[in-house]
């Protein structure tokens, strides 16, 4: 078995990614790095890496009905849900299968490509970027989110060492992926080299209320590449993990949800 850590997901977890990831974690991050873009009405825009579409959503309301938004992503499962959601009121949402390396659109046709959490995932980032930067206008500009460090990032370091201790580094690296690109240097770097103008560069902290973690941890793995190893390992071994995440944030339980800090870079620079 291989895990995928290029967050490959089936359809089913594409699904579960949408339920469970979006509403709990990923969904407040695209939020803060739209907000952070600091969309105007009328703008055009693309999600790369936009997955069941949570960063495309909020933008679609922030640019209005005279913009439009278009989500990217290379795996048609999370493009068949991103498509399955309600709509939102605000600019149209046109979904397509494409390839960060290779962008189907003309050079400077956009004014802001937004990225949330998928720089890390793309062998290829140096061409990812100068796709970014081929197709936003003289006078556009990129958002992008990677998460900090992961031991900024308590809940998912805890989930990491616990699934590397009880089950595999295999399995664990299909979260791991998402911290591959976390330092400040590295990033900034990267930008440089693709040539990028302005480079501004913050920290987002999200105290986010997660369900009770008896619940949420199976159910989060679940919609993760992790998925495939915790099913395979035996139940006492499931209930291990799932009861060594419980006791690591006791602490952090207030009234029935489980208060705990993640923390993203958040990126804005201009071509
Ligand atoms: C962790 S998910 C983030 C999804 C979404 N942006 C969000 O914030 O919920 C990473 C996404 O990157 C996509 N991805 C990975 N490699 C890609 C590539 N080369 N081109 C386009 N999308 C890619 C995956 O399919 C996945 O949907």
């Amino acid at each position: 078995m291989t895990t995928s850590t290029q967050w490959q997901l089936a359809r089913e977890s594409a699904e579960r990614y949408q339920n469970i990831l979006t509403p709990s974690i990923l969904g407040p991050f695209a939020r803060a790095l739209v907000d952070f873009a600091d969309l105007q009405k009328g703008e055009q825009v693309i999600d790369v890496g936009c997955g069941t579409g949570a960063a495309a959503r909020f933008a679609a309301a922030a640019v209005g009905g005279s913009g439009a938004v278009q989500g990217l992503d290379k795996n048609g499962s999370m493009l068949a849900v991103a498509r399955e959601q309600p709509p939102v009121s605000g600019a149209s949402i046109t979904w397509r299968e494409a390839d960060a390396a290779q962008l189907p659109l003309n050079d400077g046709s956009v004014d802001v490509v937004l990225c949330a959490q998928t720089l890390q995932f793309l062998p290829e980032k140096e061409k990812g970027l100068a796709e970014m930067r081929r197709v936003v206008s003289e006078r556009g500009r990129v958002a992008l989110s990677l998460w900090c460090a992961i031991e900024e990032n308590p809940y998912f370091d805890a989930l990491v060492s616990t699934i590397d201790h009880h089950i595999g580094s295999e399995t664990a690296a299909g979260l791991r992926s998402a911290f591959g690109l976390t330092n400040s240097q590295e990033i900034e770097d990267l930008l440089r080299d693709a040539a990028f103008g302005e480079i501004n560069m913050s920290v987002s902290q999200l105290d986010l209320p997660l369900p009770l973690l008896e619940s949420f941890v199976p159910r989060h793995i679940s919609a993760t590449p992790m998925a495939a190893g915790f099913n395979q390992a035996d139940e006492n071994t499931q209930q291990g993990v799932v009861h060594s995440m419980a006791a690591r944030f006791e602490t952090h339980v207030v009234e029935n949800q489980t208060i705990i800090p993640f923390r993203s870079h958040m990126i804005l620079v201009s071509k």
